[in-house]
């Protein structure tokens, strides 16, 4: 009935690019073998942690409620056997939830529906901020540090970002067209296959205990489209997780990730937690390479 996991192994581009792609609308949101999982692990998140993993700034209702709305349609058009609608109420059928329509925030229902997060993102006079997000499955990154905030502050940990990506990305923003949405890939290798990573870093964690077993790829599809209503700008995050040893399949790869690792700047190294692990994993890449 579902699809299977599909594979994305972004290594072939440089890391700090916009790298944004086309997105056909019907490929908005990705359901996938997961889906069951995934919402589970949503509802545990929003039952036992809320406040980390859904906030919204006051005067948000409205665009929350468009994207709500867009969901909704685009689900009915794409998947319609998913789900059941009532006046009052969205059922999952295959996780056998039943949400009350009044009983959330729209962002925080529209989070419950699909695996993807989503952040929505506000035109300020400080240029967009991050104004509501329903975020079960952060990359290191906390929600409530970056609510209100506007991209180049949101992204002040990234090396480089306020030099080579800040411009570009503000002049995206101005730009993006409502019936011109985009995609992206961003790549990282973890040492858990938990989608939660609210406050996880290598730092914390013995490199030495590790084997390459232990190591994930875990890739972010994210896609930016402009509202047409709020001409507000929604960025949704869809999470991959992938055992290392998949690129005994993919060894064009596991070149491509050996290399990137090699010439990553040394503060890149750093921020995206690869020094603990490093050693290991090109030697791990070796011999998938030695392998194949
Ligand atoms: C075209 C749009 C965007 C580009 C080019 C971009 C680029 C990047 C890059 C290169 C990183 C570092 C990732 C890594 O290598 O591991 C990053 C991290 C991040 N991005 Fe974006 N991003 C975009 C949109 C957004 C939006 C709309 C949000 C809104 C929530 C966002 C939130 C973040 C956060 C929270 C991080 C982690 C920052 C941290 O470590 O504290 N990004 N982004």
């Amino acid at each position: 009935m579902y699809q299977s996991q599909r594979i994305y192994l972004p290594f072939g581009d440089r890391t700090l690019t916009l790298g944004l792609k086309p997105l056909a609308i019907a490929d908005w949101i990705e359901i996938d073998d997961q889906f069951v999982s995934y919402l589970q692990r949503k509802t545990e998140l929003l039952k036992t942690n809320h406040s980390e993993v859904f906030a919204s700034l006051p005067n948000t209702q409205i665009a929350q409620q468009e994207v709500l709305d867009l969901l909704l349609e685009h689900l009915s058009q794409q998947v319609p056997e998913l789900y059941d609608r009532t006046s009052k109420t969205i059922t999952v059928k295959a996780t056998n939830q039943t949400w009350n329509i009044d009983q959330f925030e729209p962002l925080d229902l529209a989070g419950r529906l699909v695996q993807e997060d989503f952040c929505l993102m506000q035109p300020s006079d400080r240029g967009f901020i991050l104004a509501t997000a329903s975020l079960c499955f952060p990359l290191r990154w906390r929600l409530l540090a970056k609510l209100g905030n506007p991209m180049m502050r949101i992204h002040q940990p990234v090396p480089d970002y306020s030099e080579q990506l800040g411009n570009p990305v503000d002049r995206l923003f101005d730009r993006l067209k409502v019936d011109r949405p985009v995609f992206r890939l961003n790549w990282s290798i973890v040492e858990t296959p938990e989608l939660y990573l609210g406050h996880q870093s290598h730092s914390s964690t013995n490199a030495v205990e590790l084997t390459p077993d232990d190591l994930w790829i875990r890739v972010e599809r994210q896609t930016l489209r402009r509202l047409a209503q709020s001409g507000w700008i929604l960025f949704t995050i869809r999470t991959y997780r992938y055992p290392l040893m998949l690129l005994n399949d993919y060894p064009d790869s596991a070149i491509a990730l050996s290399s990137i690792v090699q010439d990553l700047a040394p503060e890149m190294q750093l921020y995206k937690n690869l020094l603990p692990i490093r050693e290991m994993l090109l030697t791990a890449l070796e011999q998938i390479l030695k392998r194949s």
